[in-house]
């Protein structure tokens, strides 16, 4: 092994690096915005399903080929694929795990640097000026803030900046350091504003709304969502936690790794919502019906709770740190690229890498602004919204990722032998309980499922 590769110094670093990884805007702003347009319940619990059925096994498929091959995607399948039917041909899915995650980047950090000025904004009190009425608030959102042109790139770069940063002192030295910092605090400031929201009065409306399920309102267009969110927010399809899984030993379980991983992405992304939907509830303020909304209407409802600027500033901060956990995990799915297969040391690869997407990133900070970008701001949006941003955005959720993530479930489950992969899974550690269970999983469930999604996009019909 290269000393550029490097390893996580235990179990600790591994998992909250890749539960990192997980949680970022996906959890914390997407999650809360489509349950809200999803009418809560039943949503939820068809997206717990699509972890459980589909977003668990193929984690575990990513992470057993990363740590058997101790390799980053475009080896790894290399490798895996020698005298495989295909055989070179399945590097591919390495390649469109690159481009993924170049391509998710660079528009990922543009959001992630808003954070920063949100924090920035409540700290010097701008932002309780702002908020009192949810449209002057939009507007300078919209009209302002982002059509800032170098307000848009300045914080993307310094957003970049960080990662960079990050990734730049390798695996254990950087992004494990970062994880075991930030993530402690994410958790903490999390379970604070999980209580906070308990003492307000939309705390019982937001749980029933999101624990009691109405089938009846349930449409196919959210199941389909809720499938590809599972992804998203998972970093599935695109070999991020295949790259993390190549720094692990055969002393970690790669199945109660997943599940760990999973279970708090998921815990995070339901807190996200209690606290989001209890602060709502709580005022008299309509959500707007868009994506927009961590940016415009909460900080609206935030400050009139006691301790507003604080509390405003912690949010984003949280945001922020959520955020820059994942651009990490993205940076290093690019960068574990040059450092394997071109033989590039990781201070090159990383600030070569990192330089060429805050640089093409630059188009997306700038793609935004004008008169529609409230509605065409639309995070892992499903649909194909103009400008740059939009495009690149849609590229990578409705192809490069359920692309790449029906490649691994066909690959681990149909060309692995089931005998190496029982092997990888059950390792010693007892705790694979259904072997059978999970090849059915990935060798049929999975497939059907995230194929159904690209045959929605291919037919042109919208999630939601
Ligand atoms: N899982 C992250 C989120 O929910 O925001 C986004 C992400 C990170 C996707 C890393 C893919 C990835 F490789």
């Amino acid at each position: 092994m290269t000393e550029s590769r490097g390893q996580w110094s235990g179990k600790l670093g591994f998992i909250l690096a890749a539960t990192g990884s997980a949680i970022g805007l996906g959890n914390l702003w997407k999650f809360p915005y489509i349950t809200h347009e999803n009418n809560g319940g039943a949503f939820v619990l068809v997206y717990i399903a699509c972890i459980v059925l589909v977003g668990g096994p193929i984690m575990m498929a990513e992470i057993l080929i990363g740590r058997k091959t101790q390799l980053s995607p475009v080896g790894a399948f290399r490798v895996m694929s020698l005298g495989k039917p295909g055989g070179k041909l399945w590097q591919g899915v390495g390649f469109l795990g690159v481009l993924a995650g170049f391509t998710i980047l660079s528009y990922y950090s543009v959001v992630a640097g808003w954070t920063i000025h949100y924090t920035w904004l409540a700290l010097s009190g701008q932002l309780a000026e702002l908020a009192t009425n949810p449209e002057v608030l939009g507007t300078y959102f919209g009209s302002e803030f982002l059509a800032d042109g170098t307000q848009q790139v300045s914080y993307h770069v310094l957003f970049m900046c960080l990662t960079i940063g990050a990734v730049f002192f390798g695996v254990k030295g950087g992004i494990e350091r970062v994880a075991k910092v930030l993530m402690p605090i994410l958790f903490a400031i999390l379970i604070g504003l999980v209580i906070y929201s308990s003492q307000t009065s939309g705390f019982g409306e937001a749980l029933r709304f999101l624990f009691q399920p109405d089938f009846s309102t349930l449409t196919k267009g959210a199941v389909l969502e809720a499938l590809g969110h599972a992804f998203f927010t998972l970093s599935l399809g695109m070999g991020a936690m295949l790259t993390y899984g190549s720094y692990i030993g055969r002393d970690i379980s790669v199945p109660r790794a997943a599940m760990q991983i999973s279970l708090l992405d998921t815990l995070i992304a339901l807190m996200a919502c209690v606290i989001m939907f209890s602060i709502i509830n709580t005022s008299d303020i309509e959500v707007a019906k868009s994506a927009t909304i961590l940016f415009t209407t909460i900080p609206t409802v935030l400050i009139k709770l006691p301790g507003a600027d604080i509390l405003n500033a912690v949010f984003y901060l949280l945001i922020g740190f959520a955020a820059l956990t994942s651009t990490i995990s993205l940076l290093e799915v690019v960068s574990s690229y040059a450092i394997d297969e071109l033989g590039w040391s990781r201070r090159r690869a990383t600030l070569t890498m990192g330089s060429v997407i805050t640089v093409f990133g630059v188009l997306n900070a700038l793609s935004l602004g004008g008169n529609d970008a409230l509605t065409s701001i639309n995070l892992i949006g499903r649909e194909s919204t103009a400008g740059v941003f939009g495009t690149m955005d849609y590229l990578a959720s409705n192809w490069f990722l359920p692309v790449g993530g029906f490649l691994i479930a066909i690959f681990t489950g149909w060309l692995l032998s089931p005998k190496l992969t029982r092997t990888e899974l059950e390792d010693g550690h007892g705790l694979m309980k259904s072997f059978t269970g999970w090849l059915f999983l990935i060798r049929f469930l999975a497939p059907l499922a995230v194929g159904a999604i690209i045959v929605s996009v291919i037919l042109g019909k919208e999630y939601q």
